[in-house]
């Protein structure tokens, strides 16, 4: 058995009803975060099914596999619902039941220039309407099977309003709010709904930063954190916790504090200039 299903089964019991092995789906697995998760679970023993848009980086997260055939690649985009329900088909039909769905796709822009809504509404795409479609698939299927965890990746961005993160962070804060609603209403039939807030974690996404990460971690760190937390039953996985307990702080602050607080922090140049001679 291996070591964190024993771990699980001593903090709650059985972790997949009797079953050595959790079937897994993660959404947004070719890199960062869900491919160092899909490794690390299929190094545990575990099936999972690793999907995202680039086929090639899936195939080549499958063949970093301990065990050949534990991962198994399938591609999709969040944005294309005939793609989601093809691929939940497969999913279920493959698995027979699903133990563990992450919904971790996600697209990051720093909103640098003035408000561009083509870009407001691909980050809202892909990372709030793709998990929104994504659930739309998966939910009916788990109310079914009357089991199963749904686990969305939002972000401590979507604590508060943070400077440069017009775009990206109120997805992150819709998702935190999405995540309570359906955990509250999900519970009873047996399926539950669980939000992972990291903080920084050194990935192809947060690769274009030029500013400081405090507390940076690496993928395959945060990817061993999700694991150990996977058994609990805590609504919210958040790490790295220096970062976690500052934010909390932070979300806490009067509104007149945060915001003057922030205000000194903000880069400069900031994201609207001001107009010449004004
Ligand atoms: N890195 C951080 O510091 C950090 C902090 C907080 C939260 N997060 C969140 O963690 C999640 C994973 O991010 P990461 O840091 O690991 O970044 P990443 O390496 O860029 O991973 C993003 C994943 O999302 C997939 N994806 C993007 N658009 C998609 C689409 N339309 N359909 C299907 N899959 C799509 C990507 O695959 P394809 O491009 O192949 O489709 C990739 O697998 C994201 O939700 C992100 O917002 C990251």
């Amino acid at each position: 058995m291996a070591v964190w299903e024993a771990e699980s089964r001593k903090m709650s019991g059985e972790l997949v009803q009797g079953r050595n092995m959790a079937k897994v789906w993660i959404i947004g697995a070719s890199s960062g975060i869900g491919a160092a998760l899909a490794i690390a679970l299929a190094r545990e023993g575990h099936s999972v099914v690793a999907s995202a848009r680039r086929i090639d980086l899936l195939n080549q997260v499958a063949a970093r596999s301990p065990r050949s055939g534990a991962i198994i690649p399938l591609s999709l985009d969040v944005r294309d619902r005939s793609a989601l329900e093809a691929a939940a088909a497969q999913v279920f039909s493959r698995f027979g039941q699903l133990d563990y769905c992450f919904l971790n796709a996600g697209k990051y822009e720093l909103s640098r220039s003035g408000i561009d809504p083509a870009v407001y509404a691909e980050v809202t795409r892909v990372n709030y309407l793709g998990v929104v479609e994504s659930l739309a698939v998966v939910i009916p299927r788990l109310i079914h099977q009357g089991s199963g965890q749904i686990l969305v990746t939002a972000s401590v961005a979507g604590y508060r309003g943070l400077p440069q993160a017009g775009a990206y962070g109120p997805t992150k804060a819709a998702l935190i709010s999405l995540c309570e609603t359906l955990a509250i209403e999900l519970k009873p039939l047996g399926v539950a709904v669980r939000v992972i807030n990291p903080g920084f974690i050194r990935t192809p996404m947060t690769a274009k930063n030029r500013f400081y990460m405090p507390f940076l971690i690496d993928a395959e760190d945060a990817a061993q954190r999700i694991l150990r937390a996977l058994p609990g039953k805590r609504f919210e996985i958040a790490f790295p916790w220096q970062m976690i307990l500052i934010m909390k702080i932070v979300r806490i602050l009067p509104n007149w504090l945060y915001l003057r607080v922030m205000a000194k922090l903000a880069p400069s140049p900031g994201t609207f200039d001001k107009p010449e001679g004004a």
